[in-house]
């Protein structure tokens, strides 16, 4: 069975191969269709988000696609940037970081919780044949700390591991990310017997 995964975000990427490892899905890069135009991504949730990413790629691409949207909800900031979290407050993550902090410092909300969403969905044709959503709940934290893992994770402080997302390694992010614990239900999804059998 072959799947397209649709982004372009190697990143992200290579936390969903690592996780589906070992299963009999050859899965494919969004890099083989180079001139694809991505979707506008104006859904109001992470799920209508991920549906119509899915949906996009499976119809032009003819293959059956799994697409996910995800983000960082911060309580302090009402649940900013959310599905908005790419293209929130300036271009590099540092400016990002910068706003953030300095729009829960005047809220008096630095710390506060916070919680990484992911929405996954996979299509076929013009049917969405599996939905799922992982979350994972931290706070912010008191500055931006380490390099691995991508986007906000140097400010996503995790308290049971006492590290922000972007000190650990990617198999400690994938055990408790938000991610990990979508693409783990994707997973098992895969693994049951009789699903996408006939698929492309
Ligand atoms: P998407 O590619 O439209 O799903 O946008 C996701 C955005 O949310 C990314 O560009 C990051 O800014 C942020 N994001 C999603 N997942 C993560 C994560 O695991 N760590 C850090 N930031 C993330």
């Amino acid at each position: 069975m072959r799947l397209l995964v649709a982004t372009t975000n190697l990143h992200k990427l290579s936390e969903i191969r690592a996780i589906l490892t070992g299963i009999d899905v050859e899965l494919q890069a969004l890099d083989e269709w180079p001139d694809l135009a991505a979707p506008e991504e104006t859904g109001a949730t992470f799920g209508d988000n991920a549906r119509e990413k899915a949906l996009c790629y499976a119809g032009t691409t003819g293959r059956t696609t799994v697409a996910d949207d995800s983000g960082l909800e911060i309580d302090g900031l009402q649940g900013e940037p959310g599905v908005h979290s790419a293209r929130f407050n300036g271009e590099t993550y540092p400016e990002k970081f910068q706003a953030i902090y300095a729009r829960l410092g005047e809220a008096g909300q630095l710390g506060c919780p916070a919680r990484f969403v992911c929405a996954l969905a996979v299509a076929r044709g013009t049917e969405v044949l599996f939905e799922t959503q992982g979350t994972v709940e931290g706070r912010i934290a008191e500055a931006p700390a380490g390099e691995a893992g991508f986007g906000y994770d140097p400010i996503f402080f995790y308290p049971p591991y006492g590290k922000t997302l972007a000190e650990v390694s990617r198999e400690e992010k994938a055990a408790v990310s938000h991610r990990g614990r979508a693409v783990r239900q994707l997973r098992e999804w895969l693994e049951t017997p009789n699903l996408l059998q006939s698929g492309q």
